[in-house]
């Protein structure tokens, strides 16, 4: 599904992004232009990152 239409970028994009070390919206911004043209997917995008920043922080608890 695409959170940003204006650049094309999928939800599997954003979080794969975040899997690889992007660790706020301004960085996954700066990799794949999400929210610089229309701005209406920031907040879907920021929910988004914020959803797999927790979950990759539950993974790393989990495995401690
Ligand atoms: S939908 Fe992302 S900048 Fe327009």
């Amino acid at each position: 599904m695409y959170v940003c239409v204006c650049h094309a970028v999928s939800d599997k994009q954003i979080k794969q992004a975040v899997e690889n070390g992007c660790c706020s919206y301004r960085e996954v911004r700066d990799c794949h232009n999400v929210g610089k043209t229309c701005g209406r997917c920031v907040p879907e995008a920021r929910e988004l990152i914020n959803e797999t920043l927790i979950s990759l922080a539950k993974d790393i608890a989990q495995a401690a």
